[in-house]
């Protein structure tokens, strides 16, 4: 942890998200009750805060940064709870100062999985809907936001300029290390995407969460759901094998669910539950482990 006030420069985690729709406000095929026009509607404050976040990802998001997050939170040794308490946990990060968020982050979570199911997709589908920002639990162990939300991308070899404020990796250590900045860096051409550390965040967590409960294509969903330079830009096709380019079609099909699907109407979580229930309980254990 840099110093308090790096960990927080935005408001609301939302507010990343809520960039994200300027960034690609096409909503594709999902119906929503906001126009497209309603979510390109920011405000300067709001993109200024967006902007000095990225300044600090980009800043401190290196090579050894993320080897030492990888080696400390995949040991899941900080919490166990039950399944649901960790949902209800995942709340704790609800904001009151963005006026543009009266839905917690449980309800982001169910109007994804409900828009996939709505669309008639697998079971696991839905689950990925359901759990894919679980991750972001990693706020409220005390890690800054900009090691836990935000594009993510890999590092230890060239930062792509069609990552999001490229020019802020010029204050990135490894930017200037000739072991990290060529176009490969350590890893070999199309080694494929499991032999490339990404930036650390929620999707690399709540992969190692899943990977041995859910099928691969979901967990593809997971890992890189915030990849926006690859699944949107194309950028790191260097990197990819064949494999990857396959799974990327079902990133690429979850993505629209996650960014779209913002309702200001809740679903109807008492009528809802006992599907997600079962649903939970085919694809989690009972307790997860943090
Ligand atoms: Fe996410
Ligand atoms: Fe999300």
């Amino acid at each position: 942890m840099k110093n308090q006030f790096e960990a927080v420069p935005l408001k609301s985690l939302d507010e990343w998200e809520d960039d994200l729709l300027r960034r690609y406000p096409d909503p594709e095929a999902i119906a929503t009750a906001k126009s497209t026009e309603e979510y390109r509607n920011y405000d300067e404050p709001q993109r200024d805060s967006v902007k000095e976040f990225y300044r600090l990802n980009h800043t401190y998001q290196t090579y050894d940064f993320v080897l030492e997050k990888e080696a400390d939170f995949l040991k899941f040794d900080k919490k166990v709870m039950p399944v649901w308490s960790a949902f209800d946990f995942l709340n704790q990060l609800v904001d009151d100062s963005d006026p543009d968020t009266d839905l917690d982050q449980f309800q982001h979570l169910l109007q994804t999985s409900e828009a996939i199911r709505r669309d008639g997709h697998p079971d696991w589908m839905v689950m990925v809907g359901l759990i894919h920002d679980m991750g972001k639990v990693l706020c409220l162990f005390g890690e800054p936001q900009w090691a836990v939300v935000g594009d993510t991308f890999p590092v230890g070899c060239a930062y792509s300029d069609k990552i999001v404020y490229p020019e802020f990796f010029v204050n990135n250590p490894d930017f200037t290390n000739p072991k990290y900045n060529t176009k490969y860096g350590v890893y070999a051409p199309n080694c494929g995407l499991r032999n490339v550390h990404m930036s650390w965040g929620h999707d690399e967590y709540v992969y190692h969460m899943a990977k041995d409960t859910m099928p691969e294509q979901g967990l593809y969903m997971l890992r890189y759901h915030s990849f926006y330079s690859q699944h949107r830009e194309n950028a790191y096709d260097h990197l990819m094998d064949d494999h990857d380019r396959e799974m990327f079609k079902w990133v690429k099909l979850f993505n629209p669910y996650d960014l779209y699907s913002k309702n200001p109407t809740p679903p109807n979580w008492t009528e809802l539950k006992p599907y997600y229930q079962e649903l939970v309980a085919k694809y989690l254990p009972a307790t997860l482990k943090f």
